[in-house]
């Protein structure tokens, strides 16, 4: 036994010796049916989704330190594997795909990480993370049981695994990896593979498992995930799952907390009160792990969207915007809600399973009390460990109920949080959090807002002088071949552009041409099937278009005697990212395509040769690019020049000045896709949504992706991001593609940020979260009702509340931008709120009758409602000199 003793000394302190931790003292994570036990302790988890390569490497620290600062314990990434593999056996780890860094980065700023490797991710990437090479083994057949595509996953998730454990990036290794996930809700698609399916999932959880990465595996949405995995939760609401076996915890690993764009649709937000609600729902229910998907959505750059459709921002309403931003009042409420759920870890790690109490059909409470046996002392709340929740799921009706002899009156569709099973820190109704409205701000010299904002050094703008130069309609080079038939677009380009050109040659008699005239008929072209995007062009001549997902095209043409050239232009917009058998879906053209109206009858296009050409002149030629030695021909595109279709434009531009992020302002262009300084900003395309549908928004009640929409009569995606990293000061070099005949006059730069700020707390809201880690709140015997709520305002980083547009204390009405005063007012409010405030990046007022000079209405409840606008701090001095 004294032998077995020292063996196990020596074993550890080798493993300290070896891999002594660069982040944290190394620690085991293991779980069992309540929660994981990192390091020995059962923890409850806020987990926040960001996906690496939809920022730039520039803005992670900015985006780790805001979730940090939003209460978060854990950051969650997909592993992106068509980005680090883009050729089979080439290995890419670099700029936005350089994860090791990332991952680091989220280790020393002392989070953890939970990596969903997949490789299988979906996502609205690309082809959901596959690399498109991955097709082309040939006999391949994508998640089921096929020994070549295991074969590769294998390979792909085993050097995952392996890089990190190089990096020493698990736990066990001081690293902060906590959790892995293999596949992507596959339990959606497995039965569409039969029992296959079954033995492809089986081989995934054990071939993850044999890798020894040493922390728990987990499978989303797989309901027969096998003992030694985790099955989790995704949705909405996840808080009446349960797990299949009762030896494993609850996890929700995406929290929908918005939803996906496709061009020309409405933009989909998730209130913050339905999110919080569904938060609080899945921890009062037992829940002890929930990942927000996405806490910051970022963009897709380059081609990297999937589809077939999805726009370039993938903002998501996240509770970081697009731009690294805060979205508030979301990610500030939920600040809130990740404080009060802390409060209650103590109690909720310590209890197996709450006490139910039923207090009518739709208002019910968890109560997390520690049972005490040893003592045989009766302990205090206080002493012992009490949380509780009390929810009103009802959509309508506000309700009070008694809990432990005291009222709680509970707002509909709400949830209050009981740290101490006495006083309400939180309820997931009552927004506390500021409002903030972004401007985005011209970035033209013409334009008088702007001027107003701007130091004279730092007016920038984009150049009044572009050139151009048209793309060829079809053929192009001669890397262009010729097949009978038609070939699927995918096996052709292999994705290496979003264009494939098809040409073939008809030719039509003098007959053929008498038969349409005498009968008044045109010939068509009928395509059976096609997607995404198909224009046609006869003679070189654009003669229409369509999109769609495998639809029926029938498109008139007009031909003339003699030969005839048809081009048919096949676009994918992002390749298909979910369902099963995708290495089958394909794109372009399927089924027959026939010219139909002919005097001798319709013609099978499909039976003749047909050129072929991928991509554009253009994408080859890299005209894109900073180097100078590309001679694309490019000519000086005066002002009143009509644009043709097809074209290429680029111009100069000057960064605007500071440190707000930087947007292209496409309203004014058609379809295409740009490039600065030679980064890829991705595709734009200003479809607008529907006029109708985009109602006021309820938050009550069962959230869906069509529920709360904006955007209605408006282009789906206006602006474009560029990373202020991919930017000089001076000279930047914007290249676009433009499909239609749209002038690039009109496009500009622009820059944004929170200019408008709202907040509104009255007296009776409850205090600040951290009154309660009060070093004079321990005992519970200063009760945290006792203490004074507090309106909190702050600008964006850089910036300074510049003016305080509105403030009253009393009984103010209205919403932010539609604040007015009530019949109380106390006559202070502005110049209170302007002191306190004026000239600060953040500001917070104790709302009560002693900071306001005594109480302006007796027996009212009084609110405090204050707006203000932010400005750059470099700006203000310019325009307090005016
Ligand atoms: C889930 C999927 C995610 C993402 C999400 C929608 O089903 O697992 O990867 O696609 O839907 O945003």
């Amino acid at each position: 036994m004294g032998f077995g003793f020292r063996w196990m000394i020596v074993a550890i302190s080798v493993q300290f010796l070896i891999v002594a931790g660069e982040y944290f003292k190394p620690f085991n994570v293991s779980y069992d049916h309540r929660a994981l036990i990192i390091d020995g302790k059962r923890r409850m988890l806020i987990s926040a989704g960001i996906h690496y390569p939809r920022a730039t490497p520039e803005m992670w620290p900015d985006l780790i330190s805001k979730t940090k600062q939003g209460g978060a314990d854990v950051v969650e990434t997909y592993v992106f594997w068509n980005g680090h593999e883009p050729v089979r056996g080439q290995y890419y780890f670099e700029g936005r795909y350089d994860i090791v860094k990332f991952v680091k980065q989220v280790g020393s700023s002392g989070l953890y990480l939970f990596l969903r490797i997949g490789p299988y991710v979906c996502a609205e990437w690309n082809f959901g993370g596959f690399p498109v090479w991955l097709r082309d083994v040939p006999g391949i057949e994508f998640r089921t049981d096929n020994v070549l595509f295991k074969d590769e996953m294998k390979r792909f998730v085993k050097k995952m695994v392996d890089l990190m454990k190089e990096e020493s990036l698990f736990s066990w290794q001081g690293g902060p990896i906590i959790m892995l996930q293999i596949e992507n809700e596959y339990g959606n698609v497995e039965s569409s593979y039969g029992s296959r399916g079954k033995n492809y999932m089986r081989w995934a959880a054990k071939m993850a498992v044999g890798l020894d990465a040493g922390v728990p595996w987990v499978m989303c949405k797989q309901v027969d995930a096998p003992e030694y995995i985790i099955d989790a939760c995704n949705g909405y609401y996840c808080d009446g799952f349960k797990p299949n076996s009762d030896k494993k915890p609850i996890f929700w690993t995406e929290n929908w907390d918005g939803w996906y764009t496709s061009w020309g649709d409405r933009v989909p937000h998730r209130p913050v009160e339905d999110l919080a609600f569904a938060v609080a729902r899945f921890f009062q229910r037992g829940g002890s792990f929930q990942n927000y998907y996405m806490y910051f959505g970022g963009t897709n750059f380059g081609r990297t969207s999937g589809g077939p459709n999805y726009i370039t921002s993938y903002d998501y309403d996240a509770p970081v915007d697009e731009y690294g931003l805060l979205s508030q009042p979301k990610w500030g409420h939920l600040k809130d809600l990740h404080a009060a759920i802390k409060l209650c870890e103590p109690a909720l790690i310590a209890v197996d399973s709450p006490q139910y109490i039923k207090f009518g059909s739709k208002q019910e409470a968890h109560v997390y009390r520690e049972i005490v046996h040893s003592s045989g002392q009766k302990l205090s709340l206080y002493e012992s460990k009490c949380s509780a929740f009390l929810a009103n799921i009802d959509e309508h009706k506000s309700v009070t109920v008694k809990f432990l002899g005291q009222a709680y009156t509970l707002p509909p569709w709400s949830v209050s949080i009981l740290p101490d099973c006495k006083n309400v820190a939180f309820n997931t109704a009552k927004v506390g959090a500021q409002t903030s409205i972004k401007t985005v701000r011209f970035n033209d010299i013409n334009d008088p807002a702007y001027l107003r904002m701007m130091v004279p050094n730092q007016v920038t703008r984009i150049s009044e002088s572009w050139n151009s130069v048209k793309e060829p309609i079809g053929v192009w080079s001669n890397s262009n071949f010729t097949f009978h038939g038609i070939l699927e677009h995918l096996n052709v380009t292999k994705d290496r552009s979003d264009y494939l050109w098809y040409t073939t040659r008809i030719h039509i008699s003098d007959e053929d041409i008498s038969f349409w005239k005498d009968n008044q008929l045109s010939p068509a072209l009928n395509i059976h099937s096609m997607r995404d995007l198909v224009y046609i062009y006869v003679n070189s001549q654009f003669t229409g278009g369509a999109k769609g997902k495998w639809i029926k095209v029938v498109q008139p043409v007009n031909l003339t005697q003699g030969y005839n050239d048809i081009t048919l232009l096949s676009q994918t917009v992002g390749l298909q990212n979910y369902g099963a058998f995708l290495e089958k879906d394909g794109a372009g053209f399927r089924g027959q395509i026939k010219l139909t109206g002919c005097k001798s009858g319709d013609i099978d296009l499909t039976e003749f040769m047909w050129t072929y050409q991928v991509g554009l002149k253009g994408e080859f030629l890299k005209i894109f690019s900073t180097d100078d030695n590309i001679s694309a021909g490019w000519t000086e595109f005066p002002r009143d020049a009509i644009p043709s279709n097809f074209s290429w434009y680029k111009t100069h531009f000057d960064a605007p000045g500071g440190v707000d992020p930087v947007v292209l302002d496409f309203r004014s262009m058609g379809k295409g896709q740009a490039w600065v300084n030679g980064h890829h900003i991705g595709r734009y395309w200003t479809l607008i949504a529907p006029k109708d549908g985009c109602k006021p928004c309820d938050y009550r009640g069962s959230y869906d992706s069509d529920k709360c929409t904006t955007n209605c009569g408006k282009p789906t995606q206006s602006w474009y991001h560029i990373p202020r990293s991919w930017l000089k000061a001076t000279d930047n070099l914007l290249v676009i593609f433009e499909e239609t005949e749209k002038t690039p006059f009109e496009i500009s730069i622009k820059s944004g940020f929170s200019e408008t700020i709202c907040a509104n707390i009255s007296e009776n809201y409850y205090p600040p979260l951290n009154a309660w880690s009060s070093p004079n709140n321990t005992s519970g015997k200063i009760s945290p009702n006792t203490l004074i709520p507090e309106l909190h305002l702050q600008c964006d980083a850089g910036h300074t509340i510049s003016s305080i547009e509105f403030a009253s204390y009393g009984t103010p009405r209205g919403s932010c931008r539609k604040f007015s005063k009530g019949s109380c007012h106390a006559p202070n409010s502005f110049s209170v709120v302007s002191e306190a405030c004026k000239g600060r990046n953040s500001c917070s007022i104790a709302v009560s009758n002693a900071v306001f000079g005594g109480d302006p209405c007796h027996r009212v409840v009084k609110t405090l409602s204050v707006e203000i606008r932010c400005s750059s701090s470099s700006y203000i001095g310019s325009a307090l000199m005016k």
